[in-house]
Formats: C-alpha cells, sequence, structure tokens
C-alpha cells in the first residue's frame, strides 16, 4: 500500500517505521526531523527498537503519487492546515485516517475532504519525540479503526489486515465515534491534572483528593457524552480511566509534555470540546472548564 503519513512526530514516525516493513511509506514532517532522518535513519527507541531509512520530506507537494492512505497524525490545532495541504496531493481514491486525539478532527477534515473519504482511529500506544531523527515508544499499546458510518467495510478490514501485519495491532470498530469519545473522556480526566499538577500519571491515583477529581471530571464529561447521544455508562469509563492511569503510571502526559516546552496543548480540542458541546444541551461542565484556565493560566 502507498501511505502518506503528514506529521511525522511522536506517533506519526512509530507508525511509518513500524508499516514500512510491508509498504511505500512516506513520512512529511518538519525540517529538523527529516533531515536527521535523511542522514541518520529514523530510530525507535524503548518499546519498539528499530533504525530504518524511510523516505520523508517537509513539504506534502513534494509527494507525487496521490497515496492509497493518507494517515494524519498532527495535533487537533494543526488538522486544518494540514488537511488543506494534503488536499494538494490525494485523489478520490485516497483514504484519509485521522489517528489523532480530540472531538474536532473530523469535523476539520469533513471540510476540506468528501466524508466518504474519512475513517478514523484510536490508539492507546505511548510514544514521545526525544529529539530529530529519534522516537521513544513507552508504551505497546492497541489500535481501533472504523468507518464513521459504522461499517465494517472491505476499505477498513484491509486496512486493520495492513497494521496488524507491521505488528501494530488493530481492530475494526462498529462505532468508531464513541471510541474516540470514550478516548477524549479520558484524556479530558488525566491530562489536564498531570499538566496543573507537574506530575506522572500515576500520582493521580496516589493521591486520594486527586483520585476523587479523576472521578467527578470523568463524571461530568461523561454526562456531555450521553447528552450527544454517545451512550457509555460512568462506571465504564471512570475504570477504564483508572486503568489507564495505572498501566502509564511513569509517563507524562503528552498535555504536561507541551506544558513544559511551552507548546500549545490539546485542551481546546478535548475539555474544551467538552465544554461547548455541554452547553449546547444545557449542561454546565464547570470542572472541564476550570481546567482549561489553568492549563492555560500556567502557560
Ligand atoms: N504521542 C502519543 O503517544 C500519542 C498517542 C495516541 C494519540 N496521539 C495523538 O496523535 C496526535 C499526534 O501526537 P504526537 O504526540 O505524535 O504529536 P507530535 O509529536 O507533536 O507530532 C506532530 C508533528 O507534526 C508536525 N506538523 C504539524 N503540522 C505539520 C504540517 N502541516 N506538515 C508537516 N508536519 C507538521 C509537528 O511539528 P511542530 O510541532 O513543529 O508543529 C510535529 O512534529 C495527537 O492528536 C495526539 O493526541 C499521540
Amino acid at each position: 500500500m502507498n501511505i502518506v503519513i503528514l506529521g511525522a512526530g511522536a506517533i506519526g514516525s512509530l507508525f511509518g517505521a513500524l508499516l514500512l516493513k510491508k509498504n511505500n511509506v512516506t513520512l512529511i514532517g518538519r525540517t529538523p526531523h527529516i533531515n536527521a532522518i535523511r542522514k541518520n535513519g529514523l530510530t525507535i527507541k524503548g518499546k519498539t527498537q528499530l533504525n530504518v531509512k524511510i523516505p520523508g520530506e517537509d513539504l506534502i507537494d513534494k509527494v507525487e503519487v496521490p497515496p492509497d492512505l493518507l494517515i494524519l497524525t498532527v495535533k487537533s490545532f494543526d488538522t486544518m492546515s494540514a488537511i488543506h495541504q494534503a488536499k494538494q496531493i490525494i485523489d478520490d481514491d485516497t483514504v484519509v485516517l485521522s489517528m489523532q486525539n480530540g472531538l474536532d478532527n473530523l469535523a476539520a477534515i469533513e471540510r476540506v475532504v468528501d466524508r466518504k473519504q474519512i475513517i478514523a482511529g484510536v490508539t492507546t500506544h505511548g510514544t514521545f519525540f526525544s529529539q530529530p531523527g529519534v522516537i521513544i515508544h513507552t508504551g505497546k499499546g492497541n489500535s481501533v479503526l472504523g468507518e464513521l458510518n459504522g461499517k465494517k467495510t472491505v476499505r477498513v478490514e484491509n486496512i486493520a489486515y495492513v497494521f496488524n501485519e507491521s505488528n501494530i495491532e488493530t481492530h475494526v470498530s462498529d462505532d468508531i465515534v464513541k471510541e474516540i469519545w470514550v478516548k477524549a473522556i479520558i484524556n479530558s480526566s488525566i491530562n489536564p491534572l498531570t499538566a496543573i499538577f507537574q506530575c506522572k500519571n500515576g500520582y493521580l491515583l496516589q493521591n486520594p483528593v486527586l483520585g476523587k477529581i479523576v472521578e467527578k471530571i470523568c463524571m461530568e464529561s461523561t454526562s456531555v457524552a450521553n447528552a450527544h447521544g454517545i451512550n457509555i455508562p460512568y462506571q465504564d469509563t471512570i475504570q477504564k480511566t483508572k486503568n489507564v492511569i495505572r498501566s502509564t503510571s511513569e509517563n507524562y502526559s503528552s498535555m504536561l509534555q507541551s506544558v513544559k516546552k511551552g507548546k500549545k496543548t490539546e485542551i481546546d480540542s478535548i475539555n474544551g470540546k467538552i465544554v461547548y458541546i455541554g452547553r449546547k444541551h444545557a449542561i454546565d461542565a464547570l470542572l472541564n472548564e476550570i481546567l482549561i484556565h489553568l492549563v492555560k493560566s500556567g502557560q
């Protein structure tokens, strides 16, 4: 399969390195990362150990052949500009897969690309960008893909097959929108607190007060999802959130890492979107709103 990965940072580079085994992959990323890859190859350390020669460009318009699959792995606040750039090189047969976190990516992509071409995914892999050319794979996870209409089509099954044969454990969901919400609820409950308290994920359950706050945020975010027609029981999201905290207890969340580097966070696409959708359903998502103010005031 011809695959272009737009946003070769932490997760995009990991997926690219793995997919390269059986596919033609081109990474699109920032100049220092692409130059380092050209010089020394792409190095993955940690749970995956690889050094691969992988084609890369710092401008997407250098891609000459429309890919079969475009995987979008930019942060959510870059989705709109990235998909506009991608529009130049894709054709009607290209499938666009968002492997991002946040509740606003699909709407942004749909403004530029026909909805029929879009599929979505979530992943529980943990990675971070160590330095240009080097990615650390901190946690091996799994991935879920799905058509926006929930159908288990040949193309989505085929992409899942391609992922699995490259050691990216993947299954197909008949409700990917719900999967995206579950991930957003978990992220809404973990990431801002770790950014505010500058702590590893595990501390949220070691401190009993923070543990209670995690539950309250989780319930608030879940009530917004339920009002929005996404049927998820509170007990499920609380349990899943606690499981993620335990399995990533030694990790620093991406939001905390962004805050420490003075970079923009995805809080508007996660907690911000929960507040926004809550308002539409007359739900005051006060805890989410407070988290947004606290994270932004610390930047
Ligand atoms: N990392 C993880 O473990 C993980 C796990 C699950 C889901 N996710 C989700 O996956 C998405 C990506 O996360 P990440 O951690 O991989 O982020 P990341 O390391 O910041 O990677 C995104 C990369 O894309 C670059 N970029 C942005 N716009 C671009 C463009 N138009 N052309 C070329 N490059 C562009 C960014 O450069 P600049 O930074 O210079 O703008 C950055 O290097 C997020 O939605 C995140 O929540 C991440």
